[in-house]
């Protein structure tokens, strides 16, 4: 098996659904036949949380991150046929500083990542918000960036900034973005689905609708579609993994 796709599921911002994004999209890679690792690199731990990996409490990252303990003892499987969780705990907190301390500090997670290859064909790394050190390891790493947007004409700011962060020291990821939680009852939402897919290329006309099901992931414990496969998010979700596998 050749190398594994890495897709950093990233944004500025905190609360535009990459959690939700990146465990979706985890499980429809693995429905499809693919093995899937999921980093969780957010103290919050939502993606660890959300299939049921247990938190640990300390020493993980740092030490994967540092070289000090492999990436591969750390990975837990999941309850999901096919992926496994590289699981976040509260030492992601110190992990500017770790990375810091470290040579290379923008590349570390890389090469971390690079023994862990051949062993899964994607990799999905589900990033805290904001430009720190962390994020410049993901998307140092990354073959593609996938953002999610807020639905608003004001998400073309974040939009750009993740845009700039990319193309800073000349990183080459393929960059999708999309809208998500859209309610189509609301003019504004309306007018962003309608128009930032066709004014900016980066943007797929693939829209997340704002919607329950997203909310009981967390009861569940699962994706969506895994509950819910005909909800019009699960079929989302399918078509932006199959569009990111093309990126
Ligand atoms: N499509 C959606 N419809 C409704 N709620 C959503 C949707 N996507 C995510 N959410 C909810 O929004 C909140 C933030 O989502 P999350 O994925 O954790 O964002 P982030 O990782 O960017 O902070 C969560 O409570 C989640 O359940
Ligand atoms: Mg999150």
């Amino acid at each position: 098996m050749s190398d594994s796709r890495v897709i950093a599921v990233f944004s500025t911002k905190g609360g535009v659904g990459k959690t939700t994004t990146a465990v979706n999209l985890a499980w429809q890679a693995a429905a499809d036949g693919h093995r899937v690792l999921l980093w969780d690199l957010d103290p919050q731990a939502a993606a660890t949380w959300l299939l049921s990996v247990r938190q640990k409490l300390r020493g993980g990252a740092e030490a994967v991150l540092s070289g000090e303990r492999s990436a591969a003892k750390a990975i837990r499987e999941t309850s999901v046929e096919g992926v496994d969780v590289l699981p976040a705990d509260a030492s992601y907190r110190d992990l500017d500083i770790a990375l810091d301390a470290t040579k290379k500090s923008g590349s570390r997670l890389a090469r971390v990542l690079k023994p862990l290859r051949d062993e899964y064909d994607v990799v999905i790394l589900d990033c805290p918000p904001g430009a720190s050190l962390v994020a410049e390891n993901a998307l140092r790493a990354a073959d593609v960036v996938l953002a999610p947007l807020a639905p608003s004409l004001l998400s073309l700011r974040s939009f750009d900034q993740v845009r700039d962060l990319l193309t800073e020291d000349g990183r080459d990821a393929a960059l999708v973005a999309f809208l998500t939680m859209v309610d189509r009852r609301k003019r504004s939402h309306r007018d962003a689905a309608d128009e930032l897919p066709s004014r900016v290329a980066e943007i797929t006309d693939i829209v997340v609708p704002f919607t329950v099901v997203a909310e009981r992931m967390g009861e569940k414990h699962a994706a969506i579609g895994a509950f819910a496969p005909r909800s019009e998010a699960a079929k989302a979700y399918a078509a932006l993994w199959h569009r990111v596998a093309r990126a």
